[in-house]
């Protein structure tokens, strides 16, 4: 007995510490969040064992194990069930509300999920829900992108079957046929979907060649820039859950097909030291020492090296590719992009990216909509549904389909 009574208290006090993390104090519901933490840093601990043992990419374990945590998530009630075809060439699954009138045109809106652009899925619970919900609420036709992933492809595949499908439904004729009102389709997506979008909202907005636009661009923590992993909020949440510094430096390594030993010299900007030349242009556009208010700068200094690595750059061209890094974008190019909603996570690494991105479309003269949470984290839209359920995530979803609502 008194051996049983030490060995639960033993394990006790290590599960303890293996969950704990020193959190913000206003952060959301610090203690779901550990323990929601604790999931995805084991998943993560384990699919790095079995890379290094052999036995498959880091990534498939955590697919793995995501898809399996799937049965416990709500099954969907409400909204219209997705069903997959295919837009030139690419697997999207779409969502058709049928609801409203029946000779009234609908919206549109293409929706890229995020993951790193190397997991998640148009199948993943959340999002299922998240392009359900929106269907219905909106009476709209989603258009959810099962754009292909790292590690089986890399930049720009990722880009370019989300394009590819932004521009299929575009055509006056696709739209026509899923009875869509050419003037009322969006593009949104969250995290590196964020990503994906911007990019392609870009794209689409200056080439001449594509007549119907997208009306708004709505984009949910996006990511940005990977030319400084050291913003105010890089170093404020560089531990903060769910997505570490370090990990985000991985996605970017992996998505850019780079070797991920350059993680050391670009977590403290080597990539980018003074000595780069090919950066002169570039350095206005992401320096938040003069994009980023006072409230957000807080004290931090930048982190600008002297001589750095000079090799990066040419080994990894993409870094300065504006279809990885849509911050990087001309003035020219932004002004003709879409009004955009922006939603920023104070706890989250990447709310400098979206504040700065912010601050150039409206320099650009685009009508911009900022959403800020004092106690979100990256991906709480995610959790808006349950079966951990965070009433930050429920908060920032309800404010984003509203926005929508008004806007699209
Ligand atoms: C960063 O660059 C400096 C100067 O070239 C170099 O000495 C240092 O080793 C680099 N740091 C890393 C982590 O690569």
């Amino acid at each position: 007995m008194k051996l049983f009574c030490c060995v639960t208290l033993l394990l006790s006090v290590a599960v303890a510490y293996y969950i704990y993390t020193p959190l913000p104090e206003t952060i959301s519901e610090p203690w779901k969040l550990m323990i929601l933490d604790a999931t995805i840093r084991s998943m993560f601990s384990l699919g790095g064992l079995f890379q290094s043992l052999g036995v498959c990419h880091q990534v498939q374990t955590i697919r793995y194990i995501q898809e399996s945590l799937q049965g416990l998530a709500p099954l969907p009630s409400g909204g219209p069930e997705g069903h997959d075809t295919t837009f030139a060439g690419v697997q999207v699954r779409m969502y058709e509300t049928s609801r409203g009138d029946k000779d009234r045109l609908r919206r549109g809106l293409v929706f890229l999920h995020g993951g790193g652009w190397a997991v998640g899925s148009t199948k993943e619970r959340s999002y299922d829900l998240l392009c359900r919900t929106m269907a219905d609420e909106l009476i709209a036709v989603i258009v959810s992108v099962e754009y292909r992933l790292a590690p089986e492809v890399h930049f720009p595949q990722q880009y370019d079957d989300c394009l590819e499908a932004s521009k299929h439904f575009l055509r006056p004729e696709v739209l026509a046929l899923y009875s869509v009102d050419p003037e009322r389709v969006g593009v949104s997506g969250d995290s590196a979907g964020g990503n994906l979008a911007a990019a392609v909202a870009q794209q689409i907005s200056v080439d001449d060649s594509i007549s119907v636009k997208f009306r708004v661009q709505a984009l949910i923590y996006p990511v940005l820039q990977a030319l400084d992993f050291n913003t105010p909020s890089y170093q404020q949440n560089h531990n903060v859950p769910i997505l570490y510094r370090s990990s985000m430096v991985h996605f970017w390594l992996e998505y850019l097909d780079a070797d991920h030993t350059l993680i050391h010299p670009m977590l403290i900007n080597n990539h980018t030291a003074k000595n780069q030349k090919v950066l002169s242009k570039h350095r206005a556009k992401y320096d938040w020492t003069a994009l980023l208010s006072p409230e957000f700068q807080k004290n931090y200094k930048p982190v600008v090296q002297l001589k750095g690595s000079s090799k990066i750059l040419k080994k990894v061209p993409a870094l300065l590719d504006v279809r990885a890094a849509p911050l990087l974008a001309e003035e020219a190019v932004l002004s003709r992009t879409p009004q955009a909603y922006i939603l920023t996570c104070e706890h989250d690494v990447l709310r400098d990216d979206g504040l700065m991105y912010a601050r150039r479309l409206e320099q650009a003269g685009v009508t911009v909509t900022s959403d800020h949470y004092a106690d979100g984290f990256h991906g709480c839209i995610s959790f808006a549904f349950g079966p951990i359920k965070f009433a930050v995530g429920e908060r920032a979803l309800r404010n984003y389909i509203s926005w929508l609502d008004d806007h699209l």
